[in-house]
């Protein structure tokens, strides 16, 4: 079960805390994405505050997760004991984490489910050592380090605070033995919440077993309560996602400023540049380079493309050996086939251009469908839109359209035809016709000199 009913109250947010994204995903997304890896039986996610835009958001990642409403946030021993009639005559192990707990990795998870079985705990607790434990849940032991309890910052006294080892917030119970045990814990003196780590105590007391796994690296259960954690959190995830790109073979010339979703491929010998954004669902191939400045999100870029500094690409395809910018935007919905080059400040929006065709230079290409080996000139734009609907333009093979075409949509160019510079197209164009669409020329002899002459009179 997953704690996600809290408001988040030290983000200063109108979001709800585990709503707040990471790397892309709502940092609870982080936390349902590890339960599925898990292949845990059956996921409950506690919600509360803002209960239909964390059921909304986490759509994508809650196939078969299971939400319990708690009304009233009166601390995780009672967001826990919101499950209990969900979870009627279950006799298995329970596995809870905070929502605000985003970067444990499964091999963490394994450890603490392992240990809990192999010690028949009644409770098993993730716990780690922090230089400044601020924030944190304390570990109580005894003289021979035995579990003893945990107590919250707030309620702890000063030497109580110095203690290093604090609650990571990710537990595993022996469910029924928890529910017993819940119904005891009391409200606090200082916050009135009823704590989830209460609950150990009474279980020991009552015969059981509290175990601990101490997790080496507290890098991987930080928790998230303000935005300067989430910043944190933002960062060790990066360096994850980047470390594991170098592994495979990619070159990333400034990993610190190299931002790739986790859920993101880059193939072997791609180069990124620094100051690159790779978002979403995006899967780059082998051999391509994206120099400084780019966001790709959730596109697909064979192998060997080279994207130049400054594009923005968003939910596009772009096939091996293209070449796109520098400062190109790919929209929605755009196809760029294999060695196709799309240059310095174009637009393109749902539209496919063809194998081997060129569009150098600033311009607009919208809902078009352009053929192979197209040249179309500096300056053209597919007139679209007529201010209440969008017409399709339509450029077959080998046309070749001259610099500052306007196209008025809809229209067709037929295969091989030539469009004169500085028309304005209204009428479909015949395969290998060349058309004009502009006003004719007129050059008046020796007229520039008269008004010279005119103009400097004394
Ligand atoms: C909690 C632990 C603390 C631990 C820390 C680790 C308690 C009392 N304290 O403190 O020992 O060191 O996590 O990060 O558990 N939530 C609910 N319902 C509620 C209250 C909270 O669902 O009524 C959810 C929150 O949305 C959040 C999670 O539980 O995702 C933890 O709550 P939070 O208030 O952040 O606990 P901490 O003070 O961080
Ligand atoms: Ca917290």
């Amino acid at each position: 079960m997953v704690m996600a009913a809290g408001q988040g109250t030290r983000m200063h947010s109108d979001l709800v805390k585990v709503l707040h994204p990471l790397g892309g995903t709502p940092m609870v997304g982080h936390v349902l994405e590890l339960c599925r890896r898990l292949g845990v039986k059956r996921t409950l996610v506690v919600i509360g505050h803002q209960a239909e835009r964390v059921r909304d958001a986490l759509a994508p990642f809650a196939n078969g997760v299971e939400f319990i409403i708690q009304t009233e946030q009166r601390g995780t021993a009672h967001a826990v004991l919101q499950t209990e009639a969900a979870l009627q005559g279950f006799q298995g192990d329970l596995l809870v984490i905070n929502g605000d707990v985003p970067l444990m990795t499964d091999a963490l998870a394994e450890t603490l489910l392992g240990t809990h079985r192999k010690t028949r705990a009644h409770a098993t607790v993730i716990t780690t050592k922090l230089d400044d434990p601020r924030g944190y849940g304390r570990v109580l032991r005894d003289r021979r380090g035995a579990f003893k309890g945990i107590v919250e910052e707030v309620e702890a006294t000063a030497s109580q605070r110095r203690v290093k080892e604090i609650n990571a917030g990710i537990y595993c119970f022996s469910a029924p033995r928890v529910f017993a045990a819940l119904r005891q814990v009391r409200p606090s003196a200082v916050k009135g919440e009823m704590y989830l780590p209460e609950a150990l105590p009474i279980l020991v007391k009552a015969g059981g077993r509290v175990a601990s796994v101490l997790a080496d690296d507290p890098r991987e259960v930080l928790g998230i309560n303000t935005r300067a954690e989430l910043a944190e959190a933002y960062g060790i995830l990066r360096l994850r996602v980047v470390n594991r790109l170098m592994e495979v073979g990619v070159t990333c010339l400034d990993p610190a400023t190299t931002h790739v979703s986790a859920l993101s491929r880059v193939g072997r010998d791609s180069v990124l540049y620094p100051q690159v954004q790779i978002e979403g669902y995006t899967e780059i191939g082998e051999g391509c380079t994206v120099h400084s400045g780019c966001r790709i999100r959730d596109s697909r870029l064979g192998n060997r493309v080279t994207v130049l500094d400054g594009c923005v690409i968003l939910e596009s395809e772009i096939a091996d050996e293209a070449a796109i910018g520098p400062y190109a935007h790919l929209r929605p919905e755009s196809r760029i086939r294999r060695k196709a080059k799309v240059g310095n400040f174009v637009e393109i929006k749902k539209s496919l251009i063809g194998e081997g065709s060129k569009v150098p230079h600033l311009t607009y290409v919208g809902d078009a469908i352009v053929g192979e080996r197209v040249n179309i000139g500096a300056g053209t734009i597919t007139c679209n839109y007529d201010g209440f609907a969008k017409h399709q333009t339509v450029i077959e093979d080998e046309v070749f359209i001259g610099s500052n075409v306007s196209l008025v949509a809809p229209v067709r160019i037929g295969c091989g035809a030539m469009v004169a510079a500085g028309s304005t197209i209204t009428q479909d164009v015949a395969p290998d016709s060349l058309a004009f669409g502009r006003a004719q020329q007129v050059n008046k002899e020796g007229r520039a000199a008269v008004i010279r002459r005119a103009r400097t009179k004394p």
